[in-house]
């Protein structure tokens, strides 16, 4: 049978079981590789990567395009599973789980941040970020606090009746932050989140990622091409074809950094206080 006999996974209804002793990391792989495709089309992507990341942590993963990191993802978040090798969540051997399980395991602790913001059009920010709590069937009142409260924590109180279209690229993934981040999650996964946005908004979603890291508690794991950005991690990994080149923590972590100007200046997080929303108190209106 699956592993799930032996390790207990985690229940949709149940209180999340405690975290991992601190000996214990909150994820680990163990030689995973990964093969795409059969016989003579037949791609590996993976090479054997091994990787420990203990609960909080907050890790950039860089490398040239093509060397597997979005394939590490996608295998982190339970969206794929490994060719062989293995992948352990809180101790929990998930390449033994069956696809359902692999689904409760990544309702329950994973949230999702991808380059494109991946937002309903036509939709508005308080529904998008309801999404996951409605697949959860959680009731309408449930849902609509929990995701106010998410559009909060990312800066966007008075923008939760604007659609997509109404929005800048920086504010939309904040929303799509705020959608991955409103059940909760133990790990965000966020593959190229700045990869759309210019420089500045850039800056304003890492300090975001960082915030939500420390002040929350969610572990990152971040891709990023740009030095800059992994500059916000604790930890920087490698990827150089398909296997971890390097790994070593980040010495001093842009936040951290001594005289360190923080570009969440007052006027970046827009409030109701020094930014009403036209859209929204128009909708009111009618
Ligand atoms: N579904 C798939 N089928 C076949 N090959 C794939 C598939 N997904 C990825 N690959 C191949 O696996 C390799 C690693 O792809 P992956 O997307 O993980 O790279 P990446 O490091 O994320 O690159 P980028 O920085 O461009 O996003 C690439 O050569 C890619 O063509
Ligand atoms: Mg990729």
């Amino acid at each position: 049978m699956s592993a799930v006999q032996d390790a207990a996974p985690p229940q949709p209804s149940a209180s999340p079981p405690p975290s991992p002793p601190p000996s214990q990391p909150l994820i680990s792989l163990r030689g995973v590789t990964k093969v795409y495709g059969e016989g003579a089309l037949a791609f590996q992507a993976l090479k054997g990567i091994s990787l420990d990341v203990q609960q909080g942590d907050f890790v950039a993963i860089m490398g040239p395009s093509g060397s597997g990191k979005s394939t590490a993802m996608n295998i982190l978040g339970c969206l794929d599973h490994p060719s062989t090798g293995a992948y352990l969540f809180r101790g929990v051997h998930v390449e033994g789980l069956t696809r359902d399980e692999r689904a409760l395991l990544r309702r329950r602790y994973f949230g999702f941040v991808f380059q494109g913001f991946h937002l309903l059009p036509r939709t508005t920010a308080l529904e998008n970020v309801e999404l996951p709590l409605l697949y959860r069937g959680e009731p309408a009142a449930k849902r609509h606090a929990a995701a106010a409260q998410a559009l909060a924590d990312v800066g966007l109180k008075g923008w939760e009746h604007h659609t997509s279209a109404e929005l800048s690229g920086g504010q939309q993934q904040r929303v799509a932050i705020a959608r991955a981040i409103v059940t909760a999650p133990a790990v965000l996964l966020a593959d190229e989140p700045t990869g759309n946005l210019d420089t500045h908004r850039s800056h304003e979603i890492m300090e975001l990622l960082w915030r939500l890291n420390v002040e929350h508690g969610i572990t990152v794991l971040m891709v990023t091409h740009e030095h800059d950005m992994a500059d916000y991690a604790r930890r920087i990994v490698h990827f150089v074809d398909g296997q971890v080149e390097r790994d070593a923590p980040n010495p001093a972590p842009l936040m951290l950094r001594p005289g360190h100007k923080s570009v969440t200046a007052a006027e970046a997080l827009p409030t109701q206080a020094n930014q009403p929303a036209p859209a929204a108190a128009s909708e009111e209106g009618t």
